[in-house]
């Protein structure tokens, strides 16, 4: 089943497009990974689908309705989380409390039982390996630890669609395996599919299953990572930028 389509998406800041007519069909369950070189327009095509910008152009359907020029909020009720590089929790809670904001931000239906928002919070809490640190305060945790927060809060609301950039940048070997299990478990055990924008290669070629290669805001191609990140247009458009290890 196709949960995302986009067609002929464009985004204009100014003159030149930062996303330049991408058409795209997502089937449920995938885990598609988003690459590219700097400012090829991965974040910008990620927002645009999260609500936190329009687009200029084009049609963005989630589970068949329109989405596209939608605000966040109502976009995250029907279903769609983003999780952005630099953590956006609310410091001065603690973790479950931060969580349980995530799952009331999840809901359609009015404000959730605080009993219903609490059992998904610490459902997602556990799901994330930090149930042990429910009480403390945000502070206290590591960048690696704040990520995962942030990965609970999205899925304390029950999405069907995560949207994840660059959630792997900056952490070491243990960590970032433990990320790229959280993230295959989220898609199998929760049936979430996921879109994730990541430089990581490492990461790329072990948990994705399918490689979209953006560069200068238009799709270069589409594939599954082991024919993709050996195509000659991909390693072209990477020269000269970084397709290290850890990116
Ligand atoms: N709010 C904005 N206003 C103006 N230009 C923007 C804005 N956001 C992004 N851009 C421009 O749009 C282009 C695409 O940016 P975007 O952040 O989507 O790239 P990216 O692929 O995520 O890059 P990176 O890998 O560095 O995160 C860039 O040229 C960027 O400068
Ligand atoms: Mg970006």
């Amino acid at each position: 089943m196709t949960v995302l389509e986009l067609d002929d998406v464009e985004k204009h800041f100014g003159g030149l497009p930062a996303v330049d007519g991408v058409s795209l069909e997502v089937d449920e369950g995938e885990i598609l990974a988003l690459v590219g070189p700097n400012g090829a327009g991965k974040s910008t095509l990620l927002k645009m689908i999260s609500g936190l910008q329009p687009p200029t152009r084009g049609n963005i359907r989630f589970l068949g309705g329109e989405i596209g020029g939608l605000q966040a909020h109502t976009v995250r009720q029907r279903g769609v989380a983003m999780v952005l590089q630099t953590p956006r929790t609310f410091e001065s809670m603690t973790v479950l409390e931060n969580v349980i904001v995530g799952a009331m931000f999840g809901t359609a239906h009015g404000r959730l039982p605080d009993s219903v928002a609490l059992a998904r919070a610490r459902e997602a809490l556990g799901f994330v390996g930090l149930a042990g640190r429910a009480d403390e305060e945000v502070g206290t945790l590591n960048l690696h630890q704040q990520r995962f927060l942030e990965l609970a809060r999205s899925l304390a609301g029950r999405p069907r669609l995560l949207l994840l950039d660059e959630v792997m940048a900056g952490l070491n070997d243990t960590e970032l395996q433990a990320s790229i299990d959280i993230v295959r478990m989220a898609r199998d055990e929760l049936g979430v599919t996921v879109i994730w924008v990541e430089h990581v290669m490492k990461a790329v070629m072990s948990l994705a299953e399918r490689v979209v290669v953006l560069d200068f805001g238009r799709c270069l191609v589409d594939g599954v990572p082991e024919v993709v990140m050996r195509d000659p247009a991909v390693v072209t458009a990477y020269l000269g930028a970084e397709i290290g290890e850890d990116g």
